[in-house]
């Protein structure tokens, strides 16, 4: 598995990948493995172990990572060694994790607590340590090496063994080139920072080979691979032998003398008839055959049995750097990748990185097979396996992986409810929900609206205890239509219609809004329904006319309320966290009214210069005089009766503030003033606002026209107890009047595009108090462990901030405002834990949950799945993994424990 790491970084490849191109295997027959996710780091990635937890990998930057095997997520960063690291090793049972590097030291890691345990060297100057294996057997290590020896040291012996004198330990050695005095008597300066200590390089046990544990030139060459078996003497197949592979182009089977602390004697070397054989690159081994990986392709398989090379492969893989074997498949990679089947028959070829193929993997995560592959474009993959022994059927994936690809499809459809020519694919989006329905069981319908508008997916997942009454019925809201995403400045790292999986994110247009969390709730349903668990009907209505004002959903909702039936609870998602670190619960939206306001003369477009006087009532002029009656200074709005309906501030609300402040603040004390941000966060939930959109002008764009009609789109966010209905009257008939004031031969024409209520739940609802607990149990522990990003949240309050003086000049978008978005922060080990879901407002508006709550006098609640950079309507729309995997988790707790009301 292991290649020759100098070579490799003799070629490293000079800067970050670029942004195009590699997002899928080059296809062939539809066996290549399929690019599943993409981790990027800023360094080469020379080195790869997996376990059943973690993707390890080891960088150029002497790091060792290790990556969630489930959520792809960065779990920790291992400041290892101080130079490159070049070889990662398990042991058997998982527990300890080896790592060699340029240092010249040997690591070993516990691969629970990533603390160190034990640091080796050799009392020898050996130079780069290209290979460890590791027998569990006789529980001792062998070490190859740049100065062409393998050394072993017996961990039973640790503690009989003398203690190594600190004086011995590598760096603190003189180099005979480096350090060497030259003209002058000056020997050459340390490089900056080579002396500044590793964070986690620290502790454990100090070991030093024995002097006596070598064996010199164990090959005419470097030690490049080595590996660790039984079953590989015919002879005597209980025997644990080590091979290795060497820059003399050899391959040496060695006997290992457990008597004699380990040490190894040549028992035979692989030939090829050559005189002088090229370097070993890679080796792997799959029961009584060995590979080997060599210079320009060249991939070699010997029989053990006979000890015969039986095929020598020509791979166009460049050099083959490593090997990896699995699911009854051999992968060599290089500049390419390539994938053999049992008869050594190319069966496709895989474009992997941006460079070369440094190092590669194969693991059985959950029976699932998966193979990872680093390179020198700093990224690690993940890649599925199709047609692998072991996987004939989807029973091996994992439902969330599953889930996975049912999002793929379901991203790949535009679903852009608002330009007319993705009509057909709103359809198209439309039937594939209905069919991942019908496929799990539910009973469906394909509600229609009024034309030209998309149709509402209906479902219904029945409980399974026999009596109806004693059934909860809850009712999922979503939407499967989506903000549009041209992406012709190219403003996206990827197509915003094919999801792609980069550094434990999924990245699509509708991913978080709102097609994930739809997703998540519908696996949710199927899951407790397959565990006949499922003792609740839940109902799913998906409209695909939200991002457009929900066009027609209220009329067909009432047409088809007898098939819909009752209704105890809803349910929607389609929100997001304040921060990117601690679960929140929505128990309020804003409600709004678009609107219209048009102004037109009697007389057509006209020359400034020709007949512009006073005699002229220019439309544009009374527009912009109308427009600045509706609000004074500080945006209040000047309707009259505008704000009467709005409730005071309540204690027990004021009491959510400060929670939402104290817990924020806890982890970011530079925050400042708790009063100035509970204020930030009140004006944009719980206080209505006007907006002007935009003016469109009659005639040609050049400043020597009058327009003969003005227009101008506004919208009002409405607060709860203000009524849509009655603030769209107010408005209609302020505007009348002030025109009519205006005394303009002019006609004005207000017209309300949509309106939506707002939404005030219940947050002590036993809804809203069951989505507590499950987000308390799902998320557990990590609840609020994380810090959140300090200049992302303290850059919005001081946007938000009314004290002009402390305003930032460097804006947040507008329309990511509405949250308190966060950087990928780190995660932090000194970071809070918070004990409950944050209780939050916010200021969007969804149009059809109030409605919904009315017509079937059922309450609703909102849980928020995406974190607050999600990006939902901007470029590069993201969900994170763990958050799509939770909250279906938190669906199910959620549709078995709600109560019957
Ligand atoms: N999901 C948003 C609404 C939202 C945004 C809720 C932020 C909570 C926080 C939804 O897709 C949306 O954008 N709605 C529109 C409604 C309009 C088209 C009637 C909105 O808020 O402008």
């Amino acid at each position: 598995m292991q290649a020759n790491r100098l070579m490799a970084e003799l070629l490293q490849h000079d800067g970050a990948m670029g942004s195009s191109g590699l997002q899928r295997a080059v296809p062939d027959d539809g066996r290549a493995p399929s690019l599943a996710h993409r981790m990027k780091h800023d360094k080469s990635i020379l080195a790869l172990a997996v376990s059943s937890q973690y993707i390890f990998a080891g960088t150029q930057g002497g790091e060792i990572l290790a990556y969630s095997l489930d959520t792809y997520e960065l779990r920790r960063t291992i400041e290892a060694h101080r130079g490159s690291v070049l070889s990662l090793t398990l042991s058997q049972d998982q527990s300890l994790l080896f790592s060699s590097a340029t240092d010249p030291i040997v690591n070993v890691w516990c691969t629970s607590s990533f603390g160190r345990l034990y640091a080796l060297w050799s009392p020898y100057d050996l130079g780069d340590i290209f290979c460890v294996a590791y027998s569990a057997h006789h529980k001792t290590l062998y070490v190859g090496a740049q100065n062409t020896s393998i050394q072993w040291y017996d961990l039973k012996q640790k503690d009989v063994r003398p203690q190594p004198n600190p004086a011995s330990h590598p760096s603190e050695r003189k180099n005979r080139f480096f350090d060497s005095t030259g003209p002058g008597g000056v020997s050459t300066p340390r490089p900056h920072g080579a002396d500044v200590t590793l964070r986690d390089a620290v502790g454990g046990q100090y070991l030093e080979i024995d002097r006596q544990d070598v064996h010199q030139f164990a090959h005419y060459g470097y030690v490049n691979c080595m590996l660790l078996g039984k079953r590989i003497l015919p002879e005597a197949p209980a025997e644990e032998v080590l091979v290795s592979g060497g820059g003399d182009g050899r391959i040496v089977l060695w006997r290992i003398d457990a008597t004699s602390g380990g040490a190894i004697s040549s028992l035979f070397a692989l030939e090829d008839g050559r005189e002088e054989g090229e370097s070993i690159l890679s080796l792997a081994r799959d029961r009584s055959f060995l590979y080997s990986g060599r210079f320009n392709g060249e991939v070699n398989v010997w029989d053990l049995e006979t000890r015969q090379l039986v095929r020598s492969l020509k791979a166009a893989t460049g050099d083959v750097l490593t090997l990896s074997l699995g699911g009854g498949h051999l992968f060599a990679g290089g500049v390419s990748g390539l994938k053999y089947n049992q008869h050594y028959e190319t069966i496709s070829t895989f474009k992997a990185h941006e460079g070369l193929i440094l190092a590669s993997n194969f693991a059985n995560y959950n029976g699932k097979p998966t193979f990872v592959t680093g390179g020198n474009d700093n990224t690690i993959v993940i890649w599925e396996v199709p047609d692998c022994e072991g996987r004939e059927t989807d029973a091996k994936r994992s439902n969330n992986d599953l889930m996975v690809e049912s999002l793929n499809q379901f991203v790949s459809f535009k679903t852009v409810s608002s330009l007319p020519k993705y009509r057909a694919d709103c359809r198209r989006g439309a039937s594939y929900l209905r069919s991942v329905f019908q496929n799990f069981g539910a009973a469906t319908e394909m509600l229609n609206t009024s034309e030209p508008y998309n149709p509402i997916v209906f479902a219904k997942f029945r409980g399974n205890p026999a009596s109806a009454a004693s059934r909860k019925k809850i009712l999922f809201y979503g939407h499967y239509d989506v903000i549009a995403a041209e992406n012709e400045q190219a403003k996206w790292k990827h197509d915003p219609f094919t999801l792609t999986g980069e550094g434990g994110y999924l990245y699509g247009r509708g991913i978080s809004d709102n097609k994930g969390p739809i997703m998540a709730a519908i696996y949710a349903a199927h899951e407790l329904a397959n565990e006949q668990n499922l003792g609740s009907d839940i109902l799913f209505l998906i409209e695909g006319e939200e991002e457009s004002g929900s066009r027609g959903f209220a009329q067909a909702v009432k047409a088809k309320k007898e098939l819909i039936g009752d209704v105890d609870w809803i349910l929607l998602a389609n929100s997001y966290w304040l921060d990117d670190h601690v679960p929140c619960l929505t128990y309020g939206l804003r409600g709004v009214i678009h609107a219209t306001v048009q102004i037109e003369s009697k007389h057509p477009d006209l020359h400034s210069g020709v007949d512009g006087s006073a005699l002229l009532d220019e439309p544009l002029k009374d527009l912009v005089m109308l427009l600045s009656k509706l609000t004074g200074s500080h945006g209040k709005v000047q309707i009259p009766g505008f704000y009467d309906p709005i409730l005071p501030l309540a204690e027990d609300e004021e009491k959510l503030y400060s929670e939402i402040t104290a817990t924020l603040l806890r982890g970011n004390p530079d925050l400042g003033d708790a009063e100035e941000l509970a204020q930030s966060l009140m004006r944009r939930w719980r206080e209505a606002s006007l907006t002007i959109h935009r003016f469109q002008t009659s005639g040609p764009d050049n400043s020597t026209i009058i327009p003969r009609l003005a227009k101008a789109s506004l919208s009002l966010r409405l607060v709860p107890n203000q009524e849509a209905f009655e603030v769209a009257r107010l408005l209609e008939d302020f505007l009348q009047s002030e025109f009519s004031q205006l005394g303009s031969k002019n006609s004005l024409k207000v017209t309300i595009d949509h309106q939506a209520e707002p939404w005030l739940g219940d947050f002590t609802s036993p809804i809203f108090q069951t989505l507590e607990s499950a987000i308390m149990s799902v998320w557990g522990p990590t609840l609020g462990r994380r810090r959140s990003s300090v200049h992302a949240l303290k850059h919005n309050i001081d946007y938000f901030n009314p004290n002009p003086n402390s305003g930032s000049d460097n804006r947040p978008s507008p329309t990511t405002s509405n949250t308190l978005a966060s950087g990928s922060g780190e995660p932090d080990e000194q970071g809070f834990v918070a004990q409950k879901p944050l209780y939050i407002r916010e200021g969007g508006s969804i149009p059809s949950i109030r409605f919904l709550e009315k017509e079937f006098d059922a309450p609703a609640a909102h849980l928020p799945c995406g974190q607050a950079s999600d990006s939902a309507h901007l470029d590069n729309e993201r969900l994170r993994l763990v958050n799509l995997y939770n909250s279906k988790k938190i669906f199910k707790k959620v549709f078995s424990e709600l109560p019957l009301r």
